[in-house]
């Protein structure tokens, strides 16, 4: 990793893994641009049983996001699976404790995006989306979309939304991605590197 390279924080929460594998598609988009590194950071679960705490670090996969990753990242992607149609509550409990960054504007200003992963294909990919921008918005973050200029919007019968990158995983969460879904979280992930490199260029 180069030290003077742009980091962009790709936060997500994944129980099954299919928000993870998007994740992952987004950070290979940030990482086709120059000058650019994706830094991958999950949440913890949360527990309705108030006594009970994960562990400090997680069994597996990317590490717990940190203060620091918020403060040193030039972008941020946040990807949650479909809860009921909006983000889960892991992921809302993360923003929920972020009332530090809030007020000294620590993300404001810097570009960001979202995704998503459902069961079912209408069981709200946009509406968890539309949604998970709303604490961005609080924090000043810039908000991306897609552009139709990507040619996959208007075809797929599958994931990909112009509010951001999505997965149909199938009610058994075993549903491969399609090319679609994966060009445009690529594309995603590339547009939000691209235009972190653009904010930080001299004015
Ligand atoms: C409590 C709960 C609520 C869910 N609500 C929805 C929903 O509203 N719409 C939908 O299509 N899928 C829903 N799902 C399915 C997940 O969104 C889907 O399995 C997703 O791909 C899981 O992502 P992950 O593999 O990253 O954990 C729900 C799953 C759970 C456990």
């Amino acid at each position: 990793m180069n030290q003077a390279n742009l980091i962009i924080l790709v936060l997500f929460y994944s129980r099954h893994g299919a928000t993870r594998k998007l994740a992952e598609l987004i950070a290979q988009g940030i990482e086709s641009v120059p000058g650019c590194d994706a830094r991958l950071r999950t949440v913890p679960a949360v527990s309705t049983v108030a006594e009970a705490t994960e562990a400090d670090v997680p069994a597996e996969g990317a590490p717990y996001v940190e203060q620091e990753d918020l403060q040193e990242c030039a972008g941020i992607a946040v990807g949650s699976p479909t809860r009921f149609g909006n983000m889960a509550a892991a992921m809302k409990y993360f923003w929920d404790g972020t009332a530090t960054q809030w007020l000294s504007g620590a993300l404001a200003g810097k570009p960001a995006c979202v995704f998503t992963s459902t069961g079912s294909l209408h069981g709200g990919q946009e509406s968890t989306l539309l949604s998970m921008m709303i604490p961005l918005f609080h924090h000043g973050l810039m908000v991306l979309g897609l552009p139709y200029t990507n040619p996959e919007l208007m075809t797929t019968a599958s994931g990909g939304t112009p509010y951001g990158a999505s997965h149909w995983a199938g009610l058994d969460g075993k549903k491969s991605f399609t090319d679609d879904e994966k060009k445009l979280a690529i594309a995603l992930g590339r547009r939000l590197a691209e235009t972190a490199v653009k904010l930080r260029a001299p004015q």
